[in-house]
């Protein structure tokens, strides 16, 4: 064989590689307790690790294996490690990592069922489960997507092809249709905004409804919005509901909007991307109430199922309104009459294309690492995960409230809490011996220093490096916002967020 005839390695050195890259992955497990959870260098040095121009010639495996263990391991975000708090991170679990190297190697492509028979049945087999894991009967149907975000955007597709239907959505889009209306509370994910734009709905017809001082939908505001938007001629067509905002992990009151939905004859999507799974807690199943009354569901199963990235899912009532709203027969897929097949296989089932049933036509068989963690560790086990990762958050909020310089912004919710660097001067400035006037000015001033701490704070703290975490804004002010769903996170990891948080802080304000 000349060396042009393939791209394969023989395949003992093919061997020796893919040990290689186990040995990479043991000592980065390895090094997980001494590695800071951010160590980046700045943005020159890392660009120009890959500013090379396109290599006419290969180069030794060794060396390429070489080069990703110092450019892209030596400096990789530790999101595996129960240092990372930071956005939504979860970090992943060593059973999905060997899932993607296994699925990786036999390349298939889930999307005809003949394409990938097994991984066709088994991202079946996931949907199945992720619908029982939250108290869903099996019929429903369901995408494996990329993540929430896709999720989401499923979610609102089958929304719109389903309820439009009658229409002729597919057929027409919206021409010559009356607008149609999206309504979601201002804490909801920006991928739903995002779906509505791709949808052509148009940010115009999205209706951010305030929230109350726990951060959930103002029904009321709602419901007098539906009300408003009929009266100007406009069509209310879909209500978000959230099974745990991405801010401060609040639970909308589902079954309230699922009555307002059947009220109002609107489709009722939950984003349950962030919480969703958590109803699978005995203790939470009360907050979640009315779920199950949702017409589509988006969950990511890279966030509380622990997978490695990328997986979500798309739940709704039955296969046939992804089949409703995806199926575009094209020649080159069809595999000729279904008798012709069934006289020569024998099989008397019609075969299940996904491909049918989502917008992707090759898709990786990502079901796999989720097939494969739930079979290795259980639904049980991944439960008690996710109620450590709860309970550990309320430990992280008790801690914050005993530090007289944090200052707790939003309750412990599912596994966030958001909190703030006030310093020592929040009791200075409420001091007995100054005037109302006086009071009142050094109350202004004391905000404006202790917001310009906590916007410092975050930049401060990934320059630090030793814990990740970032921020968000809540009613105007700006907070960290510690966000816990890490299998490996224990109390000791929690005193050492508050510890680094409040030295990183003290020295900033010490400026
Ligand atoms: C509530 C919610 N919805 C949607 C998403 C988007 O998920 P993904 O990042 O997987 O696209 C997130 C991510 O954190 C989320 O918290």
């Amino acid at each position: 064989m000349t060396k042009s005839s393939s791209l394969d390695f023989p395949l003992d050195t093919f061997q020796d590689y893919l040990q290689r890259a186990v040995e990479l992955i043991i000592q980065q497990y390895q090094a997980m307790p001494d590695t800071p959870a951010y160590n980046a260098q700045n943005e020159a040095q890392v660009r120009a690790h890959f500013s090379e121009p396109l290599p006419e010639a290969g180069a030794e495996f060794a060396n390429v294996l070489q080069q990703v263990s110092e450019r892209v391991y030596g400096h990789a975000t530790m999101n595996i490690a129960p240092k990372m708090f930071a956005y939504v991170m979860s970090g992943g679990n060593q059973v999905a990592v060997i899932a993607d190297l296994l699925n990786s190697a036999i390349n298939q492509n889930v999307t005809k069922w003949h394409l990938a028979p097994s991984l066709t049945e088994i991202e079946r087999c996931v949907i199945r489960w992720a619908a029982e894991f939250i108290g869903l009967p099996s019929s429903y149907g369901g995408a494996v997507v990329t993540g929430g975000s896709g999720a989401n955007l499923a979610g609102l597709t089958i929304a719109r092809n389903v309820y439009f239907k009658d229409q002729g959505i597919r057929e027409q889009g919206w021409f010559g249709q009356t607008p149609c209306v999206v309504y979601a509370s201002t804490e909801t994910h920006n991928s739903v905004l995002k779906s509505i734009e791709l949808l052509g709905i148009g940010r115009n017809q999205y209706r951010q409804i305030p929230v109350l001082a726990d951060y959930t939908i103002d029904t009321q505001a709602l419901r007098q919005q539906i009300q408003q938007d009929r009266e100007q001629g406009l069509k209310p067509f879909c209500v978000v509901g959230n099974a745990g905002t991405v801010n401060t992990g609040a639970i909308d009151p589902l079954n309230e909007l699922a009555d307002t939905a059947q009220q109002e004859q609107l489709w009722l999507h939950v984003d349950g991307c962030y919480g969703g799974l958590a109803s699978a807690l005995n203790e939470l199943s009360e907050q979640y109430i009315g779920m199950e009354r949702a017409d589509s569901i988006a969950l990511d199963f890279h966030k509380w199922w622990y997978q490695n990235f990328e997986i979500g899912c798309v739940l709704v009532k039955n296969w046939q309104q992804l089949y409703d709203t995806y199926y575009t027969p094209a020649s080159y897929l069809d595999e000729g009459p279904a008798q012709a097949h069934s006289a020569v296989t024998k099989s008397t089932e019609p075969r299940f294309n996904i491909t049918e049933h989502h917008f992707d036509l090759s898709r990786n068989g990502k079901a796999l690492k989720a097939w494969m963690s739930l079979k290795t560790f259980g639904a049980e086990r991944m439960r008690q995960m996710i109620r450590k990762d709860i309970q550990l958050t309320c430990y992280l909020a008790e801690q914050i409230h005993q530090c007289e310089d944090l200052e707790l912004v939003s309750p412990p919710c599912l596994g966030i809490v958001c909190f703030r660097y006030i310093g020592a001067t929040a009791t200075a400035a409420s001091n007995g011996s100054l005037d109302r006037y006086d009071k009142q000015q050094n109350q202004e001033q004391l905000e404006a220093q202790i917001d310009r701490w906590n916007r410092l704070l975050i930049p401060a703290l990934e320059q630090d490096g030793r814990v990740f975490i970032t921020g968000t804004t809540l009613h105007q002010r700006r907070v960290v916002r510690a966000c816990l769903i890490n299998h490996r996170l224990s109390e000791e990891n929690i005193d050492y967020l508050v510890a680094v948080v409040r030295e990183v802080a003290a020295s900033i304000s010490k400026d």
